[in-house]
This record gives C-alpha cells, sequence and structure tokens, in this order.
C-alpha cells in the first residue's frame, strides 16, 4: 500500500534580514506572497496533510492563508519561542497525532523551489531511506549547513557552517532545509535532540547524526548546476529580486511557448495569475498583472500596465495605456495615454483614444470617445460618438450620479454633461454644450451664447495697444 504523505511547513522564523514590518514570508514576488508558493507546491505534492507552523507574525500570515487557501487541506501550529528548527518542526507534532507514513519538512520562504525538483528528489530515494536530505552543489557555500560523509563514505551529519571546522566549511555540498522523514522515527527522534551548538538552537539537521548513530538508513540527494538556485531560500531583498527574476522568467517563458511574442522578455512583468492567449504581441516594459486574461491576437504596446484587466481578441492597447479592473472588448482600440479605471467595460470595436480617463463607464458596440475626455459613471449607446474634452459632471461633492447617453448619439466636442442626465438615442449635442437637462431622443441640445461679430475691431485694438 502507498505510504501516505504530510508535510510540515516551517514558517515560525522571523526574517530580521528582510528589515521590514511586513513578514518576510508576505512579500510579493511576481504577483504572489513568498509563502504561497510553498503552500502552492505542497498542494500540487497532493499531500494528504499540510501543517504550517507560524510564529511570527502569526496571525497576519494565518489570515492571509485562510483567506487565499480557503479549502486547503491545511492545519496550523504555533512555535511560540523560535527555538530553532527541530523544535518548530515538534510543534506540528499534535497535528500529526495518528500520521504514519513520510513527513516532508519544507520551508515556507523557497519560492523558487518547484514540482519537478521535489519529483527528482523523490525519485532519487529508496523506499527504507528513514531521513533523507535534499543537498544542493554551490559555488558559494555561504551559510548553509554543511553535508558531512564519514571516512567509508556515509552520510553521517549535518555541520551548520558556524559549527563547522575551517575544512569542513570548504565542502560546497550543503543542506538546502528540504527532507522526507519517517514520521515515527521523526517526532521520536526530536524528543531527544539538544542545544550544545554555537546558536544554543534545537537543530532539525541534528537527525541525520541521530539516524547514522542508529544505523537507520539516511540518503542525500545533491542538485547540481543551474538547479539547485531554486532550492535556495529568501533572506534579504536581494535573494527576493533574484527569485523574483527567476520566476519571471519562467513565466515569459510560458507566455512565449504558449504564442505570445514578447520584444523584450526582460523588460516585461507578467504575474503568474495572468493568462495570455496565442498570436499576442506584447512590447518592452508592459507590466500584466492580477487576474488579468489576454485573448487572442492581442497587441500590447509600450509602457501599458494592467491589472484585472480582461482584453479580448484583436484589440489594441497603444502605448501607456494604464487600465484597472476593466473590460476591452474584442476589436477596440485604447490609447495611446489612456486611463481605464475600475468599473469600466466596453463592448466589441469601441475607440478610447489619447488623454481619456474613463471609470464605471460602460460602453456599446462600436462607440467612440477619441480625445480628452472623463466619462464616469455613464452608459454611452451603440454607435455613439463623444467629441474631444467632453466631461460627465458626476460628482458634487457629496454624492455621484450617472449619465446615460442613448444609442448613436453625438456629443460634439467640449461638452459638460451635469449628472443625473439622460441624452436619448440618435441626439445631437451640439459643441460646447453644457447639457443640464435631459435631451430627448433625436433632438439637438445647444447651450450657447450668441457670437458676435465686429468688423476691424481686431485692428484697432492692436493700435491702440501700440500706441500705450
Ligand atoms: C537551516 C539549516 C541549514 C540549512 C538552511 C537552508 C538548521 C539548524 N539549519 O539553517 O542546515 O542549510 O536552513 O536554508 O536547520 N524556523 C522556524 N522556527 C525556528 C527557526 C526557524 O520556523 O525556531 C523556520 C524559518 O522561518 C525558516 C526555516 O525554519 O523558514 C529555516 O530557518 P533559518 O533560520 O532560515 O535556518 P538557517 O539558520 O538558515
Ligand atoms: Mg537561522
Amino acid at each position: 500500500m502507498k505510504r501516505q504523505n504530510a508535510c510540515v511547513m516551517m514558517a515560525a522564523g522571523k526574517g530580521t534580514r528582510m528589515k521590514s514590518i511586513t513578514s518576510k514570508l508576505l512579500h510579493q514576488v511576481a504577483g504572489k506572497a513568498v509563502i504561497d508558493y510553498s503552500i502552492d507546491l505542497a498542494i500540487d505534492m497532493k499531500l494528504d496533510q499540510i501543517v504550517l507552523v507560524l510564529g511570527h507574525q502569526r496571525d497576519q500570515i494565518q489570515d492571509h492563508i485562510q483567506k487565499q487557501y480557503p479549502s486547503a487541506p491545511l492545519s496550523f501550529a504555533f512555535q511560540e519561542q523560535q527555538l530553532g528548527t527541530a523544535h518548530a518542526v515538534a510543534c506540528a507534532e499534535p497535528c500529526l497525532k495518528d500520521f504514519d507514513g513520510w513527513v516532508w519538512i519544507l520551508s515556507g520562504d523557497v519560492p523558487c523551489l518547484h514540482l519537478e525538483l521535489m519529483q527528482s528528489f523523490e525519485k532519487s530515494l529508496s523506499d527504507d531511506t528513514l531521513v533523507a536530505v535534499a543537498g544542493m552543489h554551490l559555488d558559494d557555500p555561504k551559510s548553509y549547513g554543511r553535508l558531512i560523509y564519514d571516512e567509508n563514505g556515509k552520510f553521517c551529519a549535518i555541520r551548520e557552517a558556524k559549527d563547522c571546522t575551517d575544512a569542513e566549511r570548504l565542502n560546497q555540498n550543503v543542506n538546502a532545509g528540504l527532507y522526507r522523514v519517517d514520521a515515527k522515527l521523526l517526532f521520536e527522534a526530536l524528543k531527544s535532540f539538544d542545544r550544545n551548538n554555537a546558536q544554543g538552537e534545537f537543530y532539525l539537521t541534528d537527525l541525520v547524526k541521530y539516524a547514522y548513530q542508529r544505523n537507520l538508513p539516511t540518503q542525500a540527494w545533491i542538485c547540481k548546476g543551474e538547479q539547485a538556485t531554486d532550492l535556495e531560500g529568501i533572506n534579504d531583498r536581494f535573494d527576493l529580486a533574484q527569485a523574483q527574476s527567476r520566476i519571471c522568467q519562467r513565466i515569459n517563458r510560458k507566455a512565449m511557448m504558449n504564442g505570445a511574442t514578447l520584444q523584450d522578455p526582460k523588460r516585461t512583468y507578467i504575474e503568474a495569475s495572468v493568462e495570455i492567449g496565442s498570436d499576442v504581441i506584447i512590447e518592452a516594459n508592459v507590466s500584466l498583472m492580477g487576474k488579468s486574461k489576454i485573448g487572442n491576437f492581442v497587441t500590447i504596446e509600450q509602457g501599458c500596465r494592467l491589472e484585472d484587466v480582461v482584453v479580448e481578441d484583436y484589440a489594441t492597447l497603444h502605448a501607456y495605456t494604464v487600465a484597472k479592473q476593466a473590460v476591452i472588448g474584442a476589436d477596440s482600440q485604447i490609447g495611446p495615454f489612456a486611463r481605464l479605471r475600475e468599473g469600466t467595460v466596453l463592448e466589441k470595436d469601441v475607440k478610447i483614444g489619447n488623454f481619456v480617463e474613463t471609470k464605471k463607464l460602460h460602453m456599446g458596440e462600436g462607440a467612440k470617445a477619441s480625445h480628452l475626455s472623463y466619462l464616469g459613471d455613464a452608459h454611452v449607446g451603440a454607435h455613439s460618438n463623444i467629441g474631444a474634452g467632453v466631461i460627465t459632471c458626476n460628482y458634487d461633492g457629496f454624492d455621484k450620479f450617472k449619465t446615460t447617453i442613448g444609442k448613436g448619439v453625438f456629443v460634439g466636442s467640449d461638452c459638460q454633461l451635469v449628472a443625473p442626465v439622460v441624452i436619448g438615442d440618435g441626439a445631437i449635442v451640439g459643441a460646447g454644450t453644457t447639457v443640464t437637462r435631459n435631451v430627448e431622443a433625436g433632438a439637438l441640445a445647444l447651450s450657447r451664447s450668441p457670437q458676435v461679430g465686429k468688423e476691424g475691431w481686431a485692428e484697432g485694438f492692436r493700435a491702440r495697444k501700440k500706441r500705450k
């Protein structure tokens, strides 16, 4: 019968080197909290149970996780004082009381670690290995624990850099902090650990020595080359940036494999949660974030920033379009320099031109606002044309009001539409009009003071000025 699998995720540490009031685990990497990567991995591994050991900023982290993963098989253990990694894992024991099987021990701060790497680790292990450690071969072994072998070449201990002799410290095979251990052995062993080491902590790494002394089967898997970097955790903001760049590279690669052209992948920021269709062209310095969904045959020009935006097929976003919580219909043309704010819904073949700002705007098929407008709390019917400089005056300093524009309406340049106001289908609003009352369907609305014409006045004016 297949053994059961559980995970204990150590996530109680302080993360001092981040120099932040926010927990290290809640910092963002490509739009996702650091800890979400580890939880996603544990979920991908299809484990029977996942226990998170929380301590520092436990409430904030637990709140975040419960919101993000309402239905995952997660339980929480609390490590009040951070007495070391062995102590952290021991805190999870009550959550795994009747558990018999493998315990995978992960850390919450290793966002680049991914399923294929976990599978390579698992494949390397023989069934009778009771204590298995994932290691990495690094050019610079930094302060990682060193993997120690006895004179017969048998894996016998992990020694923290601070506890190493100078010779041992030269060892480039180090502990990645990722383990698979038999549950019964694990919790039995942890009871016997002491704090006689340089840091005065309960070291989880003493497991190896424990098993070796009892002649129980242990094993170390060593990941080499470029891949080893994926096992490295985050300690400071430099590591955070490195992880982000690795993860972004993966995301961009996936987008390209799925048929998107990225003109300059190094300068394209796409978050993991974004979906992108095929035959999409994305120019440099574009940011696609949140739950954005880009259809097929879409072009996104330089400098656009989209957050939670749906872009349907064949739409073009000209340079420097900024949009958030909006839907852009098929075949639409947006920007350059357009700003679509929350609640903007554009149907098919809509045109929003330069320096147009929209908020809670619904625009029907084929409607246009080509230049310099503010359209907020408004509904514009199909095939209506909004001239340059038109403003919906939606706010009286206290409340917001709605502007409703019918189908096939022509609003001339530089009009103010003072909401609440309704303009009927097919109406025409003359340039420069301030609309304060409803306009009937098919009617003309015009509010203009009559123009005066004084022949030769300009010449006289200039002459008077010059004499002065
Ligand atoms: C640990 C290993 C080291 C390994 C390295 C890999 C030990 C003694 N050393 O060192 O061999 O090379 O990880 O990254 O285990 N944590 C708790 N509670 C605690 C202490 C730590 O939850 O009391 C958590 C941290 O939040 C972190 C993880 O455990 O997620 C590792 O702790 P950290 O202090 O980073 O371990 P290192 O000293 O780096
Ligand atoms: Mg430490």
